[in-house]
């Protein structure tokens, strides 16, 4: 097992009922910046759980954050946090009212262009130089309610790029599964399919002598292969909503990747598709994912045959027979979760795609991505391309 360093700040509050709990959590005497994103929070009750818990609290609000939360709407919040002396803010939202805050937290006391913390990818570690934030989750999907990641989107210039560091963790997060009942069947389907890429990006890389990690993660695609037909088709049922709350936490806040190699590069290509199509994030990775798996076949297949064996009990006289079927049944239940696979199937407008993110990551400097180093960005454009 590698070495590692186990550190996650946030208090994770869940179950039924909760929300009530915010007006303990936030420090007394804070001003508030309550921030979501569309309006869903209206809809579903949740705005009023929230408010509620507030009263006492002085509250500043600010709606309008995005899927794909931007840049330009998060700097008009920066400057009503500055302008109002806030020092607590509150995201209410799914993964990009989470991550939008944590933008918000570090760019507040920034000294220079906050648009350095996307493009230099800065990493924020100083206490001191960030607003303290907590959420309450209203989609499960992104783990961001419990790690210290984000990704925003650059509008102007189409870039969607990630950045974070020990400091960007939320001090809370109110986790009650009650709040899945109002979302779209789309955006479940998408939730357990990000959870489950984000599995797979820290699981399907080669075999190494962390079994519990192994062990950890295939119980959580086990959970996610269980329950994800049903919770998109029956939200209001609490067994399965409150697993698939769980899952998707503990999918990434950090405890799966300790001590194991891990890929991340189905996320890198996939933000790019979002940033040029908007494609859902989750959907980008339904697409890359498989194809992927493909290309750097030699790399993976032995954990691909671990992996086809371990969750979807596939057999085989070889580990390369194995590891096939376990590609195929992985696109199986990416169809079965709603998903379609192809590029195509999401814009006519695709022939240029792989030029474009090529170019984009030699901009970037990103010639050798995945847990060998050895995804160039040949193989990039082989990915992309076979996507189509
Ligand atoms: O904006 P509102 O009106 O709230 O509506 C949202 C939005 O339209 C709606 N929604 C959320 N909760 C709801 C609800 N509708 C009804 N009832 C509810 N309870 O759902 C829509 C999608 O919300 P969004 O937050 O965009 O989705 P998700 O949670 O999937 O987040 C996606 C973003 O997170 C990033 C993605 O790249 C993307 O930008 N990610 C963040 C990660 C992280 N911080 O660790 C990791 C992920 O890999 C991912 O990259
Ligand atoms: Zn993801």
């Amino acid at each position: 097992m590698l070495n590692f360093e186990l550190y996650n700040a946030t208090n994770y509050v869940f179950g039924k009922g909760q929300t009530a709990k915010v007006s303990e959590l936030i420090p007394k005497n804070s001003k508030v910046l309550l921030a979501y994103g569309g309006g869903s929070i209206f809809k579903n009750g949740v705005y009023d759980q929230v408010k509620t818990a507030l009263s006492g609290f002085e509250v500043v609000e600010f709606g309008g954050i995005e899927s794909n939360p931007r840049y330009e709407t998060l700097m008009k919040a920066v400057a009503i946090i500055r302008e109002q002396n806030i020092n607590f803010i509150l995201a209410v939202g799914g993964g990009s009212v989470i991550d939008g805050v944590k933008f918000l937290s570090a760019a507040v006391k920034f000294e220079g262009n906050p648009m350095d913390i996307l493009h230099k990818r800065l990493l924020i570690k100083d206490v001191s130089q960030v607003i303290p934030f907590g959420t309450v989750l209203t989609l499960p999907a992104t783990g961001s309610e419990m790690n210290s990641g984000a990704v925003i989107t650059i509008n102007e210039t189409h870039e969607k790029l990630a950045f974070g560091g020990s400091a960007l963790f939320p001090q809370f997060s109110i986790c009650d599964p009650m709040v899945i009942t109002s979302l779209p069947k789309r955006q479940i389907q998408n939730g357990i399919v990000d959870a489950y890429t984000h599995v797979l990006e820290q699981y399907l890389t080669y075999p190494h002598d962390a079994i519990l990690q192994d062990r950890i993660a295939e119980g959580i695609l086990q959970t996610l292969v269980e329950i994800g037909p049903g919770v998109a088709d029956n939200p209001a049922d609490y067994k399965l909503a409150s697993n698939y709350m769980w899952s998707c936490t503990m999918a990434l806040n950090g405890l799966i990747q300790k001590g194991v190699p891990t890929d991340w590069a189905t996320h890198m290509i996939g933000h790019e598709l979002t940033a040029l199509y908007e494609i859902d994030h989750a959907r980008t990775l339904a697409i890359i994912g498989p194809n992927l798996y493909k290309v750097l076949f030699e790399t993976k297949k032995e954990k691909l045959a671990q992996y086809g064996e371990r969750i979807f009990q596939v057999t085989g006289n070889s580990i390369e027979e194995k590891a096939e079927k376990a590609i195929e049944q992985t696109v199986a239940f990416f169809h079965k979760m709603g998903m379609q696979t192809t590029l195509s199937e999401y814009t006519p407008d695709f022939a240029k795609t792989a030029d474009f993110i090529v170019n984009r990551f030699e901009e970037r400097g990103w010639k050798a991505l995945g847990e060998k180093q050895n995804i160039t960005t040949e193989k990039v454009r082989e990915i992309v391309e076979m996507s189509y």
